[in-house]
């Protein structure tokens, strides 16, 4: 029926009419990019436009599909795209926060949420999930994304357009979800965004495209290019990446489309003029133009010329069309976009309230000593810090859709919940910077309005003052939001140096601090780890922000994040990442442990291979125990399944949830393979005192991997298996599987 119906249509377009379907312009609500769209009512009615994005309201939308299905002459409903990244109006964690709650029921259920808000206010198209494996936390962009692991990336894209796109992509609360950036874009060198890529194939392969493919194997309908260049062509116009591999490899069936400009930023990369570069693009395996227009003004030349082919536009028309009647936009073009839906729906009580247990599941402890953590609910608290009275920097980057003047605020949350037992009294104590300048690009999309303008020395003598009259200090340091995102790079990540200065002042008056960190990124917090008695890393939490912090302060929820990316000591250790290779001359165990340098070994004389917390790391009120690991057979033939058991028990006080992770080495191979690759994990539910057996399914299908001839299979040989609570904390046994 869709082909029939397809065909029927194609057959009546007129050639500019096809190339109208490729344009994507972007409304102006938001920004963005740079360029803006222009004319855009006019060419929506000559058929010149085949989606629009960046435009923000049910009544809005459906003035415009309007036009278009009433006054265009073929009446084609555009589809209407939005970075609904993570939430909608209701924001959730940044990516990367999501990612560290490691429970996909949590992240598919916030990508659901998202799509009813989405879909409700007429957006049918979310431009994500973003699952660019990045090892690099100069990037601004690491906090879009779910991390360092191949493995946990995969599991959440999957997760996420489960929740996007739904059973029944027809259904008018399901919305088409797009994989973004394909390729590499979390590894553009320095960790300076757009910067270049350049990779052995290997690595593509086995470390950071199994996410995308993921993401495809799951049925997401639609892939953004991204704007890196990959082996020397720009990633949008290159047809090894776009077609050979995603379509002819990996059987993708749905449309490309380019990013913000993409095309034309290929005449940059000295790819050619805008023809030449819209022909490439075309004809790399791009459907969408996103912004540039440079297949609208370019490609009907090209055609004539023979650059491109008639096939190639029928082509790339056809899959578009295609997406819309998966969308079920032909049978109701007014199906996304229901004012009266969007008013029960769009930042309700239900979704908040799922925002804030995902946020509160999201939080990374990082330090507790002496259980400082929770804090008890009585007496006087000094809430102290930049990021304390600061609703505009609580959803974080990339939350388009939010209204941030309402996300609650750290001392909102507390007030409200704890308000009542506890008196709270705040001060700035700092401003994020001491510099106005960097403060000034930090405050991107105006979201960090409030410098201070008195003195330093004022600012710390009020936060001090107050300081000296608490019983406990809660310390809301760190980024701004803006500080990551795109285009927010950074050379140095640590805290800036007036929050440091911040906390050591607050340190001399002998209270106990709680810091909580808000950051889109790994820090280096070495300068800083010792001198407060818990850390609580929050990232950016979302819109119920405040109120999660909360809960989690004060114990209504025990934290169970664990880090998905690892966090250095210093940036010289960059990059860092805990499936690393051994090198030939690594450096022993426990020298590693010891930081101790040793000369002819791969190592830093002035840093430790370690990093300051791994990759899967995370504290929690109670204490996990690890016992009695075993395997139910270390001698395997062919396809047997292992099962690899571990007792996890909750010796401390408190009921929680532990994360427990299953890492695997490959000891010998006929390519070089890292020291252990993350292969499952579950998050179990105990109650103090509970003990529970966790057993994981081992099949030769997780010892595969991508050899020198890019073949996918496994080798015989020995493996170590362990089982730990964070990727440096494993138990161990090895087992030898053949063929
Ligand atoms: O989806 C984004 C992309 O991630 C970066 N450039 C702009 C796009 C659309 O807003």
């Amino acid at each position: 029926k869709k082909k029939v119906f397809v065909e029927t249509l194609l057959a009546k377009m007129t050639l500019m009419e096809k190339i109208g379907q490729l344009n994507l312009p972007s409304a102006g609500d938001f920004t963005t990019g740079q360029a803006q769209s222009s004319n855009i009512g006019k060419k929506i009615e000559d058929g010149l436009v085949g989606g629009l994005f960046n435009i923000k309201g049910a009544e809005k939308i459906r003035a415009v599909q309007k036009v278009a299905v009433e006054k265009s002459r073929l009446k084609i409903p555009l589809i209407f795209g939005m970075d609904v990244i993570h939430g909608y109006e209701t924001n959730f964690p940044i990516p990367l926060g999501l990612a560290a709650s490691w429970d996909m029921n949590l992240i598919q259920q916030s990508a659901r949420v998202a799509a009813n808000e989405a879909a409700s206010d007429g957006i049918s198209w979310t431009f994500s999930p973003m699952t660019d494996i990045s090892r690099e936390p100069r990037w601004g962009r690491i906090s879009e994304g779910s991390g360092e692991d191949p493995y946990l990336g995969s599991e959440i894209a999957k997760a996420m357009i489960y929740g996007y796109q739904g059973k029944d992509l027809s259904a008018k609360n399901t919305i088409l979800a797009c994989v973004k950036h394909f390729a590499l874009y979390g590894a553009g060198e320095a960790g300076r965004d757009y910067n270049t890529v350049d990779m052995s194939r290997l690595r593509m392969f086995n470390e950071y495209f199994p996410p995308y493919k993921a993401a495809v194997d799951a049925g997401v309908g639609t892939v953004m290019a991204s704007f890196n260049e990959v082996d020397g062509i720009p990633a949008t116009g290159n047809k090894w990446l776009q077609t050979d591999v995603l379509r002819n490899m990996w059987g993708f069936k749905g449309f490309v489309v380019s990013d913000y400009t993409g095309i034309n930023e290929m005449i940059n990369h000295g790819m050619g003029d805008l023809q030449q570069v819209s022909a490439l693009a075309l004809n790399a395996g791009v459907d969408m133009d996103m912004v540039g227009e440079g297949f609208l003004t370019t490609l009907k030349k090209s055609l004539e010329e023979g650059k491109v082919s008639q096939a190639a536009i029928d082509e790339a028309t056809r899959r578009i069309l295609e997406a819309k009647y998966d969308l079920g936009l032909f049978e109701n073009p007014y199906q996304y976009g229901d004012p009266k839906w969007a008013a029960k729906e769009v930042y309700s009580m239900e979704n908040r309230n799922i925002a804030r247990n995902t946020a509160a599941q999201s939080m990374v402890l990082l330090k507790n000593d002496k259980q400082i953590l929770p804090l008890k609910a009585r007496g006087t608290i000094a809430v102290i810090g930049p990021l304390v009275n600061n609703s505009l920097n609580m959803a974080g980057t990339w939350s388009v859709g939010a209204k941030h003047a309402n996300s609650v605020s750290l001392m909102k949350g507390l007030q409200d919940n704890f308000g009542k037992q506890v008196k709270f009294i705040s001060a700035k104590g700092a401003n994020i910077d001491y510099s106005e300048k960097l403060e000034n690009i930090y405050a991107a999309h105006g979201k960090l309005t409030d410098r201070d303008n008195r003195s330093k020395e004022v600012l710390l003598k009020e936060a001090v003052d107050i300081a000296n009259k608490v019983d406990v200090i809660i310390l809301a340091i760190g980024e701004s939001a803006e500080m990551s995102g795109e285009s927010s790079s950074r050379t140095h990540i640590d805290i800036p140096q007036s929050q440091v200065d911040l906390l050591n002042e607050l340190k001399k008056t002998g209270k106990p601090i709680t810091m909580v960190l808000f950051t889109g990124r790994p820090l280096a917090l070495t300068n800083v780890k010792d001198v407060p008695d818990a850390i609580l890393n929050v990232w950016f939490s979302g819109t119920e922000a405040g109120n999660a912090i909360s809960d989690v302060l004060f114990g209504k929820i025990n934290p169970s994040g664990k880090l998905p990316v690892t966090f250095p000591r210093s940036l010289g250790q960059v990059p860092l990442y805990y499936n690393h290779k051994n090198t030939g001359r690594p450096l022993s165990p426990e020298k590693t442990e010891k930081c101790q340098y040793e000369r002819f070994k791969s190592n830093f004389m002035d840093e430790c291979n370690t990093p300051l917390y791994p990759f899967g790391f995370g504290l929690s009120y109670t204490q996990f125990k690890y016992n009695d690991m075993s395997v139910s057979n270390s001698d395997l033939k062919g396809n047997q399944t292992l099962q690899a058991s571990v007792t996890v028990t909750n010796s401390g006080n408190f009921d929680g949830a532990e994360v427990v992770q299953l890492y695997i080495r490959d000891l010998v191979g006929s390519i070089t393979r890292p020291v252990k690759e993350l292969k499952g994990f579950q998050k179990v539910f105990l109650k103090k005192g509970e003990s529970q057996k966790v057993t994981f399914n081992i099949t030769p299908e997780d010892l595969k991997f991508y050899n020198n001839s890019l073949i996918y299979d496994w080798e015989s040989g020995d493996f170590e298996v362990m089982i730990g609570t964070n990727s440096d904390e494993v138990q161990r046994t090895e087992i030898t599987w053949n063929k």
